[in-house]
């Protein structure tokens, strides 16, 4: 496919509706020229392909330079279009024909905003119905439709669930990650969708926060790394071509680094970042600038807040660090109804975000407060004419360089590449290189097919739900089959030999398993899928970041019931796991897998090695959160349990030594109190 393939042109009747409508406005006493009537010839194929008039505006011409396309279509543009394509709109609080009468230049899917039925063909359907919408405006400018595409296109039911990016941060593979981002872009294609708020660049500096499985790990130079990558495999070589779409970098800046305690919403999700300049600069931007230089052209800006100041409200970090220093030139999106939280009224918060750089917001419900109150700001002088030319340029250009113009609907054809068989065998290649080997004594793994009696215990392992996490499906996430794919219990189940037993009890009972004399059978090996469950944002803020009762006891009766004992975790960040460690023999952080949970079992089993490595530092207990990266202590009770980037491999043979400390939870607890 290359980007002269004629088939996704606009069709005639939006065309003649614009015709109709630019008629009424230009009656109406409307500024700007009249709308052009392209010619619309049918090529040989299905295909419909729009050809200008010779007399066409200059914007619809593909042929000139994007920057002479946007000055003629920003010239022809009145306030109430510029604001308009500035407004970004909730799907499910649209009312279409709103798109055309406001002119709305964008809408979102937020986490769980899914058509019903959830399926691909409703997913395109919905896009491109808005997007009729919008053609039908006097100038006929496109809609840019976003969704968070986070770990795969992610809630489309039917789609391929990736690991997410904690995961692909222990793969250290920027190829990988490349990879995953070309095929996340292509099933967003598959549903007409170009644009993604994704990578998450958060360099998280405390992993009691709930957005920490959104991030590729601790080290800002790995974020920087694998983010690029991802962000280069979505984009392409060229964003106009049908199969890439537009990334967006996020959330600008410091999100990764706020003081927990000090979020008015949350533990720490969305709180205060307490760091000097220096430091933010160190830390918190090199992903940005590494963004910006692999072709970032959009970013999204976080609630958090620098020092006091939210992001939002940032005229120095957003102007003169991002779009001047950093020459990005692309245009900055609000988060999620974030400019509400800035101090003041909401005139103060619409003035104060614009004037500081934002040039997009996702309002994202009440759009007609937020149109009126820019369109009386600008009337009053507090918006300078200026600032919104300069925001409405930036979005423009942005579109043009998408090709939306040139193709605004979906390529039905490309609807095959949601949930393909190909990137179910990129996601299981992610699976098994994430995999981070913490413990293996007595050779425990890999494990032998033949061995005869496999009891496999926990709730985490027959769940697609709980293995994919937050961000998928729902918002929050969901237990259950919420979507196809494999558990690691199917893995199990297939990489056995024919003759070995496999019995799954959730919580490890196995009441029905007993010899002939009536005593509890024990198995060769165990296998505990435990961790935790969904969750997304501030909902998983933990203080404690501790096991549950529940899956402590089922790893204690696993362990009475096995020769060997096996435990996977499943979780979005280290968990404080001493009160299993010494209990199991192996132990495996598999993070949040995806729908290709079964690669697990690939390399329990030894068909591939272990190679992941932590993303982050490993706390013995709560109480070491949050680290003092500077002046973390190696050994003894006071240094973390593992280390930035540790990872055993199968051969490692030497057993787990590890300093006896006491009664660590209980020291846990003392100290959270
Ligand atoms: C999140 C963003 C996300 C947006 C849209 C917000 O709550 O912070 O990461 O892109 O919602 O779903
Ligand atoms: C949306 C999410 C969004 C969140 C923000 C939810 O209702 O589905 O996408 O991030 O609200 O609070």
């Amino acid at each position: 496919m290359n980007r002269a393939t004629p088939s996704r042109f606009r069709g005639s009747a939006p065309l003649l509706l614009t015709l109709l409508l630019s008629t009424i406005l230009l009656m109406a006493g409307c500024q700007a020229s009249s709308q052009p009537a392209p010619a619309v010839t049918a090529t040989p194929a299905t295909a419909i392909m729009v050809q200008p008039e010779p007399d066409a505006p200059p914007y619809l011409d593909p042929t000139l330079p994007i920057a002479q396309r946007v000055d003629d279509l920003l010239g022809r543009m009145t306030l109430a279009e510029k604001i308009g394509q500035m407004t970004q709109v909730e799907k499910n609080s649209i009312a279409p024909p709103d798109i055309t009468g406001l002119f709305i230049g964008s809408l979102l899917s937020g986490g769980g905003g899914y058509p019903t039925p959830n399926t691909p063909e409703n997913w395109l359907a919905m896009v491109d119905g808005f997007q009729e919408n919008a053609l039908q405006t006097r100038l006929g400018i496109p809609l840019i439709y976003g969704v968070d595409a986070v770990h795969g296109h992610n809630n489309v039911k039917g789609a391929t669930i990736f690991p997410h990016q904690v995961g692909l941060g222990a793969t250290r593979d920027p190829d990988l990650v490349r990879r995953i981002g070309q095929a996340t872009a292509a099933e967003m294609a598959g549903t007409g969708i170009p644009w993604n708020f994704a990578p998450v660049l958060a360099v998280v500096q405390d992993i009691r926060w709930g957005r920490t499985y959104e991030s590729y790990g601790e080290d800002a130079q790995l974020v920087s790394q694998l983010g690029a990558a991802f962000l280069q495999g979505l984009q392409g070589d060229n964003l106009a071509a049908p199969e890439t779409v537009l990334a967006t970098p996020k959330h600008y800046v410091g999100d990764g680094g706020v003081t927990w305690g000090s979020s008015a919403t949350y533990a720490i999700d969305q709180g205060d970042l307490q760091v000097d300049e220096a430091t933010l600069r160190a830390v918190h931007l090199p992903p940005y600038e590494a963004a910006i230089a692999a072709g970032a052209r959009s970013i999204m800006v976080s609630f958090s807040s620098w020092n006091g100041t939210k992001l939002h409200a940032d005229r120095y970090l957003l102007t003169d660090v991002l779009k001047g220093e950093l020459g990005f030139d692309g245009f900055l999106v609000s988060d999620w109804q974030a400019i509400d939280q800035i101090p003041g009224d909401y005139y103060a918060d619409v003035v104060t975000a614009i004037n500081a750089g934002l040039d997009m917001i996702m309002v994202p419900y009440d759009y007609r407060r937020f149109i009126s109150t820019l369109t009386e700001a600008v009337e009053k002088g507090d918006v300078p004419m200026a600032r919104i030319d300069d925001a409405v340029r930036r979005i423009l250009r942005v579109k043009f360089e998408l090709g939306l113009f040139e193709r605004p609907l979906a390529d039905p054809a490309l609807l095959a590449q949601v949930g393909s068989e190909s990137h179910g065998d990129l996601a299981a290649e992610a699976v098994r290189q994430s995999l981070v080997l913490l413990k293996n004594d007595n050779a425990a793994l890999p494990l032998d097919r033949e061995t005869p009696v496999i009891f496999v215990a926990g709730p985490a392992a027959d769940d697609i739900g709980i293995q994919s996490g937050g961000w998928t499906i729902e918002w929050q996430g969901q237990a259950g089959p919420i979507t196809p794919g494999t558990t690691i219990l199917d893995g199990i189940q297939a990489a056995v030999s024919p003759v070995a037993l496999v019995h799954y009890d959730r919580s490890a009972r196995f009441d029905d398993l007993t010899d002939a004399g009536g005593t509890p059978a024990v198995a060769d090996v165990g296998i505990a899928v435990v961790g935790e469950h969904p969750y997304a944002e501030g909902q998983g803020d933990s203080a404690s970041l501790a096991v549950s009762e529940a899956d402590l006891t089922t790893v204690q009766r696993l362990r009475e019931r096995s020769k060997t004992l096996v435990v996977v975790l499943i979780s979005g960040r280290p968990l404080i796991i001493t009160g299993i460690l010494d209990d199991a023999d192996a132990l495996v952080a598999a993070w949040l897998p995806g729908s290709e949970g079964g690669a697990v079992a690939d390399v329990l089993f030894g068909d591939f090695p272990f190679t992941g490595k932590l993303p982050f530092t490993w706390p013995r207990t709560a109480a070491q959160l949050p680290f003092d990266f500077a002046n973390l202590p190696e050994i003894g009770c006071d240094a973390p349990l593992f280390p930035y980037g540790y990872g055993l491999d199968a051969r490692d043979t030497q057993p787990l030594d590890l300093p006896e400390c006491g009664d660590l939870e209980a020291d846990a607890a003392a100290a959270t109190q």
